[in-house]
């Protein structure tokens, strides 16, 4: 049975990605360091480790001890906003830690990773829909990160024969069973416009309503979050045979702040205070994935590509977890 190690697996993606790798098969060990994630997120089938991915010396007896197929590394601090106010945090926990990582590996003779990358590394588009042959142009510290995480896979690849492929995710959303969307402090749309909707927080703020866009709010691609883990599943098994290192992973259909906030006031059947305010900086008006390229290659196609089947899922899981995951 091969075992793969999750790095992130109390996250909201990477404890989905978990349960879909142990349907298929795969033995899975756990890496996180619990500073974003939930202790409860994580698979009871799973072995866990508490410990930074940049903790070489810890990273090492973890490869050393268990004979480790593949790292799928979701690992990462994940705010745009926070990256430009603190590069610091970032270029140490997202680049740093994964450089450490990777040295691990190489060191272990563990070679191949799924990476989880972003849009962001494409910055503001030139062109919507995006294809992976868009230039890499971050415009923040985060989308810089990932985009250095992959630059060093390439070169891994090159010189030490690694087998890589970066998961460019557009906006994970939706729930899975069991796991959710917890992250603290929240800052992603349809978890934050449920809890306006159920009066948990005042009110939901809409960043800017003068972008060049048919509503004049800015326009994302959302990707049910089981969607993306059965992508890590196909990716794992390609690995080596795919004619790309880098993927984007979307559903090709945007919809505005304004559809998102409509669609989860009928699906929570409330009203979405909204607040509208200024656009946040280098936020852009459409990201859209030109998604034919994991298609063709891997034969992935969403299950969920309806975005009132995610705002359900999501719906469903903030329900049943009025305060998110217990303990923290
Ligand atoms: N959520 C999205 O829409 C989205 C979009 C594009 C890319 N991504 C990327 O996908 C990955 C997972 O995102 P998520 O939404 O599940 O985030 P998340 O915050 O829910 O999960 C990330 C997990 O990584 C852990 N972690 C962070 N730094 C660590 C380190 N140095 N060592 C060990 N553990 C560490 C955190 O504790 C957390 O449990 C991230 O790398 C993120 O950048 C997410």
């Amino acid at each position: 049975m091969p075992l793969i190690m999750v790095t992130g697996a109390a996250g909201f993606i990477g404890s989905v990605v978990t349960q879909a790798l142990l349907k298929e098969g795969n033995e899975v060990l756990s890496i996180d360091n619990l500073s974003r994630g939930h202790r409860m997120a994580i698979s009871e089938d799973t072995k866990f480790f508490r410990v930074s991915v940049g903790d070489g010396p810890a990273m090492g007896k973890i490869f050393e001890t268990s004979k480790i197929d593949a790292v799928v590394h979701l690992a990462g601090l994940n705010q745009v906003g926070e990256s430009v106010t603190d590069p610091d945090l970032y270029y140490a926990n997202n680049l740093r830690d994964s450089l450490t990582l990777l040295e691990s590996m190489h060191r272990f003779g563990v070679s191949k990773m799924i990476f989880s990358s972003s849009a962001a590394v494409y910055g503001v588009p030139n062109e919507v829909p995006i294809a992976e042959e868009h230039p890499i142009a971050p415009v923040n510290p985060y989308g810089d990160t990932k985009a250095r995480v992959e630059s060093a896979l390439h070169w891994y690849g090159e010189a030490y024969g690694f087998q890589s492929v970066s998961l460019r995710y557009f906006n994970a959303a939706g729930a899975s069973g069991p796991v959710g969307e917890d992250h603290r402090p929240e800052t992603h749309l349809i978890p934050n416009a449920i809890k306006a909707a159920q009066g948990q927080i005042d009110h939901l703020s809409l960043f800017g309503d003068d972008y060049p866009t048919p509503d004049g709010t800015a326009v994302r691609d959302y990707v049910h979050v089981e969607d993306i883990a059965q992508a890590h599943v196909q990716a794992l098994s390609a690995l080596g045979q795919l004619p790309r290192r880098a993927y984007n992973v979307g559903t090709g259909k945007g919809y505005s702040v304004r559809e998102i906030i409509d669609m989860t006031g009928r699906v929570c059947l409330a009203d979405v205070p909204v607040q509208v305010e200024p656009r946040r900086a280098g936020d852009p008006p459409e990201l859209v994935a030109d998604a034919s390229a994991l298609k063709t290659d891997l034969g992935w196609e969403p299950k969920f590509p309806t975005i009132e089947k995610i705002i359900q899922d999501a719906v469903r899981w903030h329900h049943d977890h009025e305060t998110g995951y217990p303990g923290g």
